[in-house]
């Protein structure tokens, strides 16, 4: 069996690299629903029911295992409402987990926190939220402030790093005099701006970014579940499906995930 990978487009290719970097022995599928991206100012409702059929389809006809919702605007409005009722009820012995509980489990250990992330969770206040379960295991409190900087996913799929440094001080404005410790970066794209966002907010902050963090916590969960583990296939294969060829598909999959042979 495989590991799925789902994203609302294609920037969960960013993770998805990082992800069989560290474990290349797997088997891979993504799936990018690029016919209705973008996920992030569309509604709860609409976000579920998209995820959910991503879900679907990779258990049904990709015979995953284990599905990753590296889709940050999907991990906060659609993932517990699938573990609790699509899973519980159709596919219990299956599994699918979220990117943004692993990093929002960093984010808890730093005092004062900023998230830049898409409408849709911005609004859903997902990451506040699960800093704050991690603070009351931790026994700590960490100040959350939240703002949405759509503007950067259509910058980043154009390559335009340089045009996007104007949008990136406009989106940190509202963070500056809050004296964060931490930034997430709460979305599949941002990674690829890190250098410039990191120039902006400063070298003391900490840069919270998934492609760092998810990988780990995938191995690790993998590790303390065996009975997931022991149904993987290792063959090396990385397979990429999308709902619609885009135009500029082929360039982003191999800017961002680089050749798909078998290493
Ligand atoms: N994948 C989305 C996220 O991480 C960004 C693109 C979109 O809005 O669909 O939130």
């Amino acid at each position: 069996m495989k590991i799925g990978i789902f994203d609302s487009g294609l920037g969960g290719l960013i993770v998805a690299r990082a992800i069989r970097k560290m474990m290349p022995e797997y088997d891979y599928i993504y799936f990018g629903d690029t016919k209705r991206v973008p996920y992030g100012n569309k509604s709860h409702k609409a976000v579920y029911e998209f995820t959910r059929e991503a879900v679907e389809y990779l258990f049904q006809k990709e015979n995953c295992a284990i599905v990753i919702i590296a889709c940050n605007t999907a991990s906060a409005r659609a993932l517990k409402r699938i573990q609790r009722e699509y899973l519980a009820k159709n596919f219990k012995d299956r599994k699918v987990l979220g990117v943004l509980i692993p990093a929002a489990e960093v984010a808890a250990q730093f005092k004062r926190v900023g998230v830049l992330a898409t409408l849709g969770t911005v609004t859903s206040n997902a990451w506040a939220i699960e800093i704050k379960k991690f603070n009351r295991k931790m026994n700590n409190q960490t100040k959350v402030f939240q703002n949405p900087a759509p503007l950067l996913v259509p910058l980043v799929e154009e390559g335009e790093n340089e045009r996007a440094k104007p949008f990136i001080v406009k989106y940190l404005q509202p963070f500056r005099n809050k004296n964060i410790d931490a930034l997430v970066l709460g979305c599949t794209h941002y990674p690829i701006l890190k250098k410039e966002i990191k120039e902006n907010v400063g070298h003391s902050v900490k840069i919270i970014s998934q492609d760092k963090i998810i990988p780990r916590k995938l191995k690790e969960y993998l590790a303390r579940h065996p009975e997931i583990a022991k149904k993987l296939s290792k063959k090396r294969s990385v397979k990429i499906i999308t709902t619609d060829k885009t135009q500029n598909m082929d360039r982003l999959v191999k800017k961002w995930f680089g050749s798909i042979i078998k290493k």
